[in-house]
């Protein structure tokens, strides 16, 4: 699929087939996230994949808004290690697009997902360090439950011209 027409078809997946997606596009997708730009070229990323049942079944009593996640094939939990920054509190952006990179690539391969937010809400960012018993200086951003579309929401237009100042406000 061509860039712009993935980025503007893109929609969140939240019902998904029971079926595994082939090791080699996982790959894909998580090479896709590590392609985002970052602060200083800093990649201040770490990825916790999700493939047992048993456990993204567990997903949404971290996030309640995750329910989905109970059907996904499988997860992917975007995460900010500290220790890897350069640039102090960028890790966030930096995150975010290695998050949007994954979205992308999972719609251009015939796949859903959605982003469910962890960070900055601290409820959740304790239940997912405690359920993972990831490190202190790990921050988990986002769980991103994904699967093959088993829904087909309508592409939406969203451009907005009052949005948009040229050289003023
Ligand atoms: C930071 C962030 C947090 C989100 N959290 C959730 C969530 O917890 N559960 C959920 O179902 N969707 C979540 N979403 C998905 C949004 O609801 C969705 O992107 C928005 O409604 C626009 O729809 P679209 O993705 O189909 O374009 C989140 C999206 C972002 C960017």
């Amino acid at each position: 699929m061509e860039a712009l027409e993935a980025i503007f078809t893109r929609r969140s997946i939240r019902q998904y087939e029971n079926k595994k997606i082939p090791d080699e596009l996982v790959q894909k997708i998580l090479a896709a996230g590590m392609s985002a730009p970052s602060a200083g070229n800093e990649q201040p990323w770490q990825f916790i994949l999700l493939s047992e049942k048993s456990i993204l079944q567990e997903m949404h009593k971290l996030n309640p808004y995750a329910v989905m996640a109970k059907d996904a094939s499988l997860a992917i939990i975007v995460c900010g290690d500290l220790s890897l920054e350069k640039h102090e509190g960028f890790w966030v952006e930096d995150c975010a697009a290695a998050a949007q990179n994954i979205l992308l690539a999972v719609h251009a391969l015939g796949l859903g997902a959605v982003w469910t937010g962890i960070y900055p809400r601290q409820d959740r960012v304790e239940a997912f360090r405690n359920f993972f018993k990831m490190p202190e200086h790990v921050i988990p951003l986002a769980l991103i439950p994904i699967g093959y579309p088993a829904q087909k929401p309508v592409t939406q237009e969203r451009f907005r011209q009052d949005r948009i100042h040229t050289n003023k406000w």
